[in-house]
This record gives structure tokens, sequence and C-alpha cells, in this order.
């Protein structure tokens, strides 16, 4: 059962669990499909617009695909424990391996977005892309490019992605 809840409604446990194991961020361009874990993100408010902005690493599979994408999702277990998948997420690419099969998560249809949810989670987000911007090193603050970014670079890119629909499954 679908359940809207509002943009802001769930954000604490969301940023808890960005925190902890992560979400998965789902991206689907023509018919490539992947999701990967993500633990930078935010729910906020500009342009007047609700918005989710997540952030990719540019030598990430799911960089490619989403730039070739106007939409993703955001998916967040809320009670059920989905940590070794949102580990196995977080460490192979899409480029070598369906994620899908390989841990037993499956995509389910999205109510507006052409990216699926991942049907396993309880709390979804399906975001329209408004706003790209890829990080530019002059710009970044010198300690935090050294504690993100020295040891493990590429910089990220900043996908601002309009809330057209949250909603609780299950
Ligand atoms: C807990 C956790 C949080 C992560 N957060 C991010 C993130 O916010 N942005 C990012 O680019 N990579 C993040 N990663 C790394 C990617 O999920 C990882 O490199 C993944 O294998 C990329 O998959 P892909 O190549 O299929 O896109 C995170 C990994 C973990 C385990």
């Amino acid at each position: 059962m679908i359940t809207p809840v509002n943009f802001d409604e769930y954000a604490p446990q969301v940023l808890k669990q960005l925190q902890r194991e992560g979400a998965f961020l789902t991206v689907q361009s023509g018919d490539k499909l992947n999701t990967m874990t993500i633990g930078w993100g935010t729910i906020g408010y500009i342009w007047r617009l609700p918005v989710f902005t997540v952030l990719v690493r540019h030598n990430r599979y799911t960089h490619q695909l989403i730039q070739n994408a106007d939409n993703f999702t955001v998916s967040v277990p809320l009670n059920k424990d989905l940590k070794s998948q949102l580990a196995f997420c977080g460490s192979k690419s899409g480029r070598d391996i369906d994620k899908f099969s390989a841990c037993n998560i499956s995509p389910q249809p999205a109510q507006i977005t052409a990216t699926p949810v991942i049907a396993e989670c309880a709390l979804h987000y399906e975001c329209s892309i408004i706003y790209t911007q890829s990080m530019e090193q002059e710009y970044l603050n010198p300690e935090v490019l050294n504690s993100c970014y020295r040891q493990q670079p590429p910089l990220h890119t900043f996908y601002y992605g309009k809330i057209i629909a949250s909603y609780l499954n299950g």
C-alpha cells in the first residue's frame, strides 16, 4: 500500500540512515538501470521547491547514467535491516555486476519517474533533476578538500532533484 508523506516528514530518519548504512540512489538511463549506496545528501527547500540533493563522484557508473537521465529515486530502509545489501551496492560497480540479482533486491515501478524504487525499502523519494553542478576544487574549503578528497579523488557532482513524490510503501 502506498501512503504519501510530506517531503520533510521523515527528514530526521533519512539523515540518520544516510549517516549510518546509507540509502539507495537508483538511476535508469535508457535500458540501463543501476543502484548505488549514498551517504551524503540533503532534503531541503530551494527555489520554493522541495529538493533532495545527492552527490555522486565522477568515477561512479551511476555518474555515467545520471548524466544522461532527468530523474532519480532515493529509497530508504526504515525498520528493515538491509545493511549487507547497502554494503554490497556501496562497494561493487554496476559496470561489472547486476546488483539487483546479486543481492536480491527488486526494482519496483515508481509512481511518476521512469526510474524505479527499491521494493524492499519502506520510504521512497522520486525526483526530477532541476540543477546539476560539478564541484570545482578552487571553490572548496581546503580543510574539506583535505579531509574528503586528498586520499580519495575525484570530486562529486551535485544533483538537485525536485521531489515529485514521497511515500511509504507496504
Ligand atoms: C555507506 C556508503 C555511503 C556512500 N556514499 C556515497 C555518496 O554519497 N556518493 C558517492 O559517489 N559514493 C558513495 N559511496 C560509494 C558508492 O556507493 C560505491 O562506489 C559504489 O560501488 C558505486 O557504484 P556504481 O559504480 O555502480 O555507481 C558510498 C558507499 C557506502 C558504503
